[in-house]
């Protein structure tokens, strides 16, 4: 059995804590459609979406899954697998149309709905307040790079906490605020769609202070569900010895990971070496009253696992992870592929005991002040027909969900790399084949094959798969 192949089902369901959850994860903005009813405002990617050339495939996510209509047999299906937990996000436009001033009651309600429905199913509720989609009134008005943001932000938390406080287990403040400023504001291959490098970093600073302010607004609402964040991790490494490779690798793990998990677990952001300080100077000059405010205690803490990247000095080349960006290319560094790995349908390397070592890299770095860990997302993409007549069978999507969970339930387990990390769940990207941001229906990622011209839904051979693993570790 080699590492990509991963541990069967019967393998992985002894190696389950008691009490460890299994979850799917979604996003409003991928799933949802209908975005111009029942009183929704736009968002920054309504906007994003129409400017021609922005995704790849030229769709539209006006209909997405249309999981606004049909979040009844979403759920049906997710009692059918039997997951412990969802994993999804509120539309902030919806909730608040402009993102500021008046709430709509309509779009509280769908999410009020949606919850009492998953607690009658018996899957608990993981409720992340962001994942991407910014009211476009706002980003009109600067988005994450205005403070303001930061703090309407804050006060929208507010409105969800008071109307859904009350039965939500777990909360996610932000999802991934690094792909927000990095491929948002800085590279411009995702919404708002700017370029702007190192002058993207406020975008990073307002985020991280918007989780502070909803944390603060969460605890002060009294909500007894555990608070913590989705950080995407990508473990970094230098494609050579030599110190220009190396000087690269750091900045760029400073600017994927430790700038987002250093002032969040720590309370102040790494100081970067010498020669590339200048860059991340925008940082660097954050208030200390900023920093104790996204320095809150959380919960848990979450990560997003999907891939680990080598770094080489130099720049020159457009590829970026999520699409090809004419700015990427003034960087001094590029990304370099991994010959010796497998990759996904999006190119992205197969490299599940990566996972094992950055769980041991966040613990070398942050100690007791990590809290338990939950990795929010873990999944992959692969070519699959868009209409079928009997089940997919991903067997790589089997394989990947194999080694990754493997890889971390034996990491974190006795004599684990990271034996010393509390994993309390793990959560499938995704359950429903999606509106994939800026590459449209193209790269599918589901547990659940989607037919976007008919909306019907067939569980993959995945599906099945983690149905199975969820049963016999009940068994
Ligand atoms: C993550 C995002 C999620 C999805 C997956 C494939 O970075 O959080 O919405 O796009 O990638």
């Amino acid at each position: 059995m080699t590492v990509q192949d991963g541990p069967s089902v019967e393998q992985l369901a002894r190696l389950l804590p008691a009490g460890f959850v299994l979850g799917v994860a979604t996003a409003a903005f991928q799933i949802e459609g209908s975005l111009d009813v029942d009183g929704r405002g736009p968002s920054s990617w309504d906007a994003f979406a129409e400017k021609p050339g922005a995704i790849s495939d030229g769709s539209s996510p006006a209909v997405a899954c249309d999981h606004y209509n049909r979040s009844g047999e979403d759920i049906a299906l997710m009692r059918e697998l039997g997951v412990d937990s969802y994993r999804f996000s509120l539309s902030w436009p919806r909730i608040q149309p402009d993102g500021k001033g008046p709430v709509n009651e309509q779009g509280l309600d769908f999410y009020d709905r949606l919850v009492d429905k998953l607690l009658a199913a018996g899957i608990s509720p993981m409720v992340t307040l962001f994942h991407w989609d910014t009211p476009l009134a706002l980003e009109h008005d600067g988005g994450w790079l205005s403070r303001a943001t930061a703090e309407r932000f804050g006060e929208y938390t507010a409105v969800v906490a008071a109307r859904l406080g009350d039965r939500v287990a777990q909360w996610v403040t932000l999802n991934e605020p690094v792909s927000v400023a990095l491929q948002g504001y800085g590279l411009g291959v995702h919404a708002p769609g700017h370029g702007l490098l190192f002058d993207a970093l406020p975008a990073v600073h307002h985020q991280l202070l918007g989780h502070g302010l909803a944390v603060q607004a969460l605890r002060a609402a009294g909500v007894p569900g555990g608070i913590g964040v989705a950080n995407m991790h990508a473990p970094v490494t230098a494609a050579g010895g030599g110190y220009r490779d190396k000087l690269m690798a750091d900045t760029f793990d400073l600017l994927v990971n430790r700038i987002y998990s250093d002032p969040l677990l720590t309370g102040s952001y790494p100081v970067p070496p010498l020669l590339v300080r200048p860059w991340f100077r925008l940082l660097n000059s954050a208030p200390d009253e900023d920093l104790r405010t996204i320095h809150q205690p959380l919960d848990f803490y979450g990560v997003n696992y999907y891939y680990p990247v080598r770094i080489a000095a130099g720049g020159g080349t457009r590829n970026t992870p999520a699409g090809e960006s004419d700015v990427m290319a003034k960087l001094p560094f590029h990304l370099v592929p991994f010959p010796e790995y497998k990759v996904t349908g999006f190119g992205w390397p197969v490299a599940p005991e990566h996972l094992g070592t950055m769980l041991r890299t966040l613990k070398d770095r942050y100690g007791a002040s990590l809290p338990p860990v939950m990795i929010t997302e873990s999944g992959a993409s692969f070519p699959e027909p868009a209409r079928v007549t009997e089940t997919v069978r991903d067997t790589e999507r089997v394989g990947y969900l194999a080694a990754h969970l493997g890889q971390a339930l034996g990491a974190t387990s006795p004599g684990g790399v990271a034996e010393d990390v509390e994993l309390r769940g793990y959560y499938v990207w995704t359950l429903l084949d999606n509106f994939e941001w800026a590459a449209g229906y193209s790269q599918r990622f589901g547990l659940v094959h989607v037919d976007f011209e008919t909306q019907q839904r067939t569980p993959k051979e995945s599906f099945h798969w983690y149905r199975s693993l969820s049963r016999a570790r009940r068994a």
